[in-house]
């Protein structure tokens, strides 16, 4: 079943696209993020005044030798998220962050996903390494169990949806892939931005024997944060500025096109939360969940020592933990971290702050050293194997520019909105390949089914030079998201492994993405 979609011209319902460059730079633009800040018309609650939710595990409905069975119901609900007041919802199992769900690798894993939406949706498995049927390409819908009128406009031309599921779909994901911080969330063509910012996500783990023989803080100690922006209406429901409320048109008011960013901090889907917690090491996963915004968190007060010690990334643990005073935090990058409450005397109110809030420094969560505690506990030198991807192994080089661009002023790659039938490269399954991506604002590139090394990156004004200096200090490990910023250029080395078929790469943030800054490749 096919969908034709509407012209490109219709997307911004007669509002003009074209934006030039400057404005992507500078106007409402906060200090590290591209994007325009909503404000909030509810009555926000003090920082620190709810505690931090942690999202449930959920439960297998059944398993067998090989396999764990989950179900996932996606639904709009209503949930207090600022105190007082009610938030309509879009949500995995009602819950926001939806319930997380813990894999073994080696162990496959199958989530029916049930749309009571009144939307078609997309579930992709964030970091996953999963056959092409059930990545979650953002034309493979699941329509809503109670049907659907294709009365969506869309951007491109010729583009057309592919309807996986009427009502449910059962996502089979083999986990052949090691212990990471995984998430999941919607990933609709042309509606992704409004349809994670209602909340659709959550988080995803893989554990396996390598991470579990380390001395790492588990159990209550292994605490995953999702940080999310968001804006409220004054009666508590969200705010976006989508021209059509109802979804039933792409396409966002004025400058929103770059990016919404929002005043409000939700970290596990509560308001600049707190937590009590021992004077003891903890593991935090942290994600940007955020639709544009990104982050330089640090501690207030800093320790002596290293605020942060980083363990992993998006792809799992780094083969050395490296010490940050600071974290920048693209979108949808992970950063596996142990802070060691131990360096702070009993009492302390440790907050962890944005630097790149719209006001300077702002707040995002709160920990307070409330307890002593035994800590059996360590960060080993060694965390796990790691081989570095030499450049002599690539078998090609690739170029992809992430810039405004088109007739129509939209983002782009390499000048081409998004058009599902294009395939923009076909690696072979096996090779090794360098990617090149060059930008003109904050990109934070996203490349589904490979986990990447991050080879060099250097800044090089409107895309004049080459990559080739020194990674950053954010880019170590194995990485599924790069955070480049405006007018950087960074090359990334990755082996297609796993799966021959289509994939898409893109921009992530997410109202990029939604106006086209996406492209496939297929694995031949
Ligand atoms: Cu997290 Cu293609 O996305
Ligand atoms: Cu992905
Ligand atoms: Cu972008």
């Amino acid at each position: 079943m096919t969908m034709t979609r509407r012209d490109v011209l219709r997307v911004a319902g007669g509002v003009a696209v074209a934006l030039p460059l400057t404005s992507a730079c500078g106007g409402q633009t906060v200090e590290g993020s591209t994007g325009s800040t909503l404000r909030s018309k509810a009555e926000l609650p003090d920082p620190f005044s709810v505690e931090l939710p942690i999202p449930p595990v959920l439960e297998p409905t059944r398993t067998d030798d090989s396999t764990d069975y989950y179900e996932i119901t996606q639904q709009a609900v209503e949930v207090e998220i600022l105190p007082g007041l009610s938030t309509g919802i879009w949500a995995y199992n009602g819950i926001f962050p939806g319930p997380t769900i813990v894999s073994r690798s080696g162990r496959r894993t199958v989530v029916r996903h049930r749309n009571e939406l009144p939307v078609p949706t997309v579930t992709h498995l964030h970091g996953g390494v999963t056959p092409p049927e059930h990545d979650g390409h953002t034309v493979d819908v699941v329509l809503p169990v109670g049907g659907w009128q294709a009365e969506h406009g869309g951007h491109g031309s010729h583009g057309a949806l592919n309807v996986i599921g009427e009502g449910s779909y059962d996502y089979e994901y083999p986990m052949e892939q090691r212990a990471a911080t995984l998430w999941y969330h919607d990933h609709m063509m042309d509606f992704t931005g409004p349809q994670v910012y209602r909340g659709l996500a959550g988080f995803h783990l893989i554990r396996d024997d390598e991470e579990e023989e380390l001395p790492l803080p588990t159990g209550e100690r292994d605490i995953p944060l999702m940080i999310a922006d968001r804006s409220f209406a004054e009666d508590g429901d969200f705010l976006y500025p989508s021209i059509a409320p109802d979804l039933s048109e792409p396409g966002l008011e004025g400058n929103f096109k770059n990016g919404v960013l929002c005043d409000v901090i939700l970290v596990n889907g509560a308001p600049w939360p707190f937590m009590e917690v021992t004077n003891t090491r903890y593991r935090f996963r942290i994600l940007n969940a955020s639709n544009a915004r990104r982050y330089r968190l640090a501690l207030d007060p800093a320790p002596d020592g290293a605020s942060f010690v980083q363990i992993g990334s998006d792809g799992g643990l780094l083969g050395r933990p490296v010490e940050h005073d600071k974290i920048d935090l693209g979108t949808a990058e992970r950063f596996d971290v142990v802070i060691d409450f131990s360096q702070f005397p009993l009492g302390t109110e440790v907050t962890m702050v944005d630097e790149f809030a719209d006001d300077g420094v702002g707040p995002v969560m709160r920990l307070i050293v409330a307890e002593e505690a035994d800590d059996d506990s360590g960060v080993p030198d060694e965390l796990a194997q790691f081989e570095p991807l030499e450049r002599s192994q690539a078998v090609t080089t690739r170029h992809f520019r992430f810039h405004q661009g088109g007739d129509q002023g939209m983002w782009t790659v390499n000048g081409e909105p998004y058009d599902p039938e294009r395939i923009e490269a076909e690696p072979r399954l096996g090779d090794v390949e360098i990617w090149e991506f060059t930008t003109d604002a904050h990109h934070p590139v996203h490349v589904h089914l490979v986990h990447f090394q991050v080879l060099g990156r250097s800044k090089s004004l409107l895309g004049v030079g080459g990559a080739g200096d020194e990674p950053g200090p954010y880019d170590a490990g194995w990485k599924d998201t790069i955070d480049l910023g405006s007018g950087d250029t960074a090359e990334v080395i990755m082996r297609f492994d796993g799966y021959r078929g289509r994939y898409v790469f893109h921009c992530h943030n997410l109202e990029h993405e939604d106006m086209m800054m996406m492209a496939n490749f297929e694995v031949v």
